[in-house]
């Protein structure tokens, strides 16, 4: 595995893989885990040439988030990528990727301010900036996201339509630990009781999927029921639950097509999201 610490560096081993017709890019901030690597699995599957990017992105964290003690296990990550046969990791340095006195933004206009939008303004400007850079720089053909984070799967969807980026978005599952919760490398951050009050988002949407599953359509009754569960719980504080189309983000009011139902909570200090997909047949 070839390692490129600078923008530059990754654009000449780019310029060596022209003859790949498949070049495959996972983006992540490292911290990897089974999510992350079930993504590189699938880039791995479907690729010629594999390039795993970790950067900590600062313009997609607020003032008072977690982006200093954000968890940075380099020598692990580097291990575990060497393991999955990637060929390029990408380290590149905040200066590198942010030169001085940028002031270019990718903003999705009434997309970026909806779930997590809302209460992390600002935060889906950074996503879709970085991962803009991010596609001139590597130039791959696909790029391999989770559904873990829903609507950034759905607004990098949108803006490599809106902007014609020549980049096919393949979507993974969401990974979970045996328990349910969905992997995140902010799992790290939960004390043990923490971590027991943290399966109620899991919890949650699992009695959201089984009042659906007995025919209940009104989505507002389905919120309802996801909110009681989550009420139960006092180590978790609801950031919202909302029922909405997987592709706009716009609430939805009566289930009649695919619906994503997105849960954000904190339990202590950590920020967790999860969602599952309501179908009806
Ligand atoms: P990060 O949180 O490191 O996640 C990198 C990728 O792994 C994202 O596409 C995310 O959805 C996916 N992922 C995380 N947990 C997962 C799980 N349990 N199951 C499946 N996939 C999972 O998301 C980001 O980084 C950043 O916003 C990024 C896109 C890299 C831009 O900075």
């Amino acid at each position: 595995m070839r390692i490129c610490e600078s923008v530059a560096e990754m654009r000449k081993a780019r310029v060596l893989m022209r003859q790949d017709r498949r070049v495959g890019l996972v983006p992540t901030m490292g911290a990897l885990h089974e999510g992350h690597l079930s993504l590189v699995r699938a880039a791995r599957a479907q690729c010629d040439s594999v390039v795993v990017s970790i950067f900590v992105n600062p313009l997609q964290f607020g003032p008072s988030e977690d982006l200093a003690k954000y968890p940075r296990p380099f020598e692990r990550d580097r291990e575990l990528l060497e393991r999955e046969k990637v060929d390029i990791l990408f380290t590149p340095s905040v200066d590198d990727m942010y030169p001085k006195n940028a002031v270019t933004y990718v903003t999705l206009e009434g997309m970026s301010e909806k779930l997590c939008g809302r209460s992390r303004p600002g935060h889906f400007r950074g996503v879709t900036t970085v991962v803009a850079k991010l596609f001139h720089i590597i130039e791959p053909e696909l790029a391999f996201f989770g559904q873990k984070d829903a609507a950034q799967c759905a607004i990098i969807r949108r803006m490599v339509r809106d902007l014609n980026f020549p980049v096919e978005i393949v979507v993974g599952p969401i990974v979970r630990e045996p328990d349910g919760l969905a992997m995140s490398s902010r799992n790290a951050y939960l004390s043990p009781q923490e971590r027991k009050s943290a399966l109620v988002l899991y919890r949650a949407l699992g009695e959201v999927q089984k009042r659906f599953d007995q025919g209940e359509r009104n989505t507002e009754r389905l919120v309802e029921t996801g909110k009681q569960v989550l009420s139960q719980e006092p180590g978790a504080r609801v950031d919202y639950l909302e029922t909405v189309d997987p592709d706009t983000l716009d609430p939805t009011s009566e289930i009649r097509s695919e619906t994503l139902v997105a849960v954000a909570a904190f339990v202590g200090g950590t920020r967790l999201l999860d969602n599952i997909l309501l179908s009806p047949k």
